[in-house]
């Protein structure tokens, strides 16, 4: 699928979406733990605003004791944390979904894996003196636009997305200006984002401009109509919002329908990531599931960070079709799920992903 029909940007990403840019990474060409800033996607529901380093400001209020407002440079100042995490959209790995769901159709790179710095939101918490009975932390942008999908709000509306309090006092969320020790991009936030490590993507909120603590649940546009799920309360559906990622794993090589020759060891490499826990295992089928074999990790255990894995593959003599698999398993004893939990609609695609090969000749085998 990452194949000849997909166009792509300067930097080698794949174009979803022009504007708002919404890019993809390669993923069969990342092979670096972290992921180079040029190659991890961008995923943007609005235009970038442009924010300026001199006139920036961060507020911090609401349920607080000290409001206070931060410029870039005092924020700067602060004693800062670099951590390693992942980041994956919550509708990543979309395009795998059948029938097609509406929205951007992500591939398998709408994730990746990069070093943050900044301060952790708990600091700033603390020196706001936040209320005893605050229960969410509202992460607000300054990008603002009409959003596309049903139902469509009356008046522009801007990125804005609650944390719960819980979540916000870790130490790894971070108010980051640092990705892969540079300034962030345009893109990417600049100057400052939120980074909420073990949550999918939608949480992680750019062109951070407001912290506002709050002592009734948020219910805004990206938590309630777009970036939630169907879970049940006594037996009747409720909607929730999404929040911490999910297990998962991903085949980064080969690509779908590559031929491979026969006979041969083909490394086959990919990623696997959870939210608050670890993983621990990986396995790889290619034969669709029917047999399974262990795959080795490259990387060793980092909470919040995603592990490369390997595994070598000796091709079948004989030309044919395959479908490799990878099945990751958390420390808790959990395992990817073989289908989509369509709770989830359109998002958290979170099983294994069946990648199709030809071994031998392509033309024999498409046939
Ligand atoms: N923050 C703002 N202000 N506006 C956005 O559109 N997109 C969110 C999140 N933060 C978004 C945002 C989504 S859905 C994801 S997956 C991540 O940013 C993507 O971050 P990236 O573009 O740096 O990869």
């Amino acid at each position: 699928m990452t194949g000849s029909n997909s166009a792509f940007s300067s930097a080698g990403l794949i174009i979803r979406q022009r504007e708002p840019k919404n890019l993809e990474a390669p993923i069969d060409r990342i092979n670096s733990y972290v992921t180079p800033t040029e190659l991890f996607y961008i995923r943007s529901h609005f235009p970038a605003p442009q924010l300026d380093r001199a006139s920036y400001q961060l507020r911090i209020d609401g349920a607080v004791g000290r409001p206070f407002v931060l410029s870039y440079d005092a924020l700067r100042s602060m004693p800062s944390e670099t951590r390693v995490a992942t980041l994956e959209c919550a509708g990543n790995s979309r395009v795998f979904l059948v029938p097609q769901a509406p929205g951007a159709q992500w591939e398998l790179g709408a994730v990746g894996n990069a070093e943050w710095t900044g301060v952790p939101l708990r600091t700033l918490l603390a020196r706001a003196d936040l209320a005893a009975d605050a229960c969410e932390i509202v992460l607000e942008g300054a990008d603002r636009g009409t959003p596309k999908e049903e139902p469509i709000p009356p008046a522009p509306i801007l990125y804005a997305r609650s944390l719960p309090r819980g979540k916000a006092m870790q130490p790894e969320v971070l108010i980051a200006y640092q990705m892969n020790g540079r300034d962030l991009s345009q893109d990417h936030g600049f100057p400052v984002r939120a980074i909420v490590p073990g949550h999918y993507g939608m949480a992680s909120v750019k062109w951070l401009t407001r912290i506002q603590a709050v002592r009734e649940p948020f219910h805004g546009y990206w938590q309630t109509s777009d970036y939630a799920y169907w879970d049940s309360m006594d037996g009747k559906p409720v909607r929730r919002a999404l929040g911490e990622m999910k297990l998962k794993s991903e085949i980064a090589r080969p690509s779908v329908y590559e031929t491979l020759a026969p006979n041969r060891t083909y490394t086959v490499s990919g990623v696997a990531w959870s939210g608050e826990t670890d993983v621990t295992e990986i396995a790889v089928s290619t034969d669709g599931g029917r047999t399974w074999a262990p795959a080795a990790f490259l990387d060793p255990v980092r909470r919040h960070a995603w592990r490369r894995w390997k595994f070598d593959w000796l091709t079948p003599k004989n030309p044919g079709k395959h479908t490799l698999l990878a099945r990751a398993r958390d420390a808790n004893g959990l395992m990817q799920p073989g289908e989509h939990d369509l709770n989830y609609g359109a998002y958290v695609i979170k099983h294994s992903l069946p990648i199709e090969v030809f071994v031998g000749d392509s033309r024999d085998s498409l046939s």
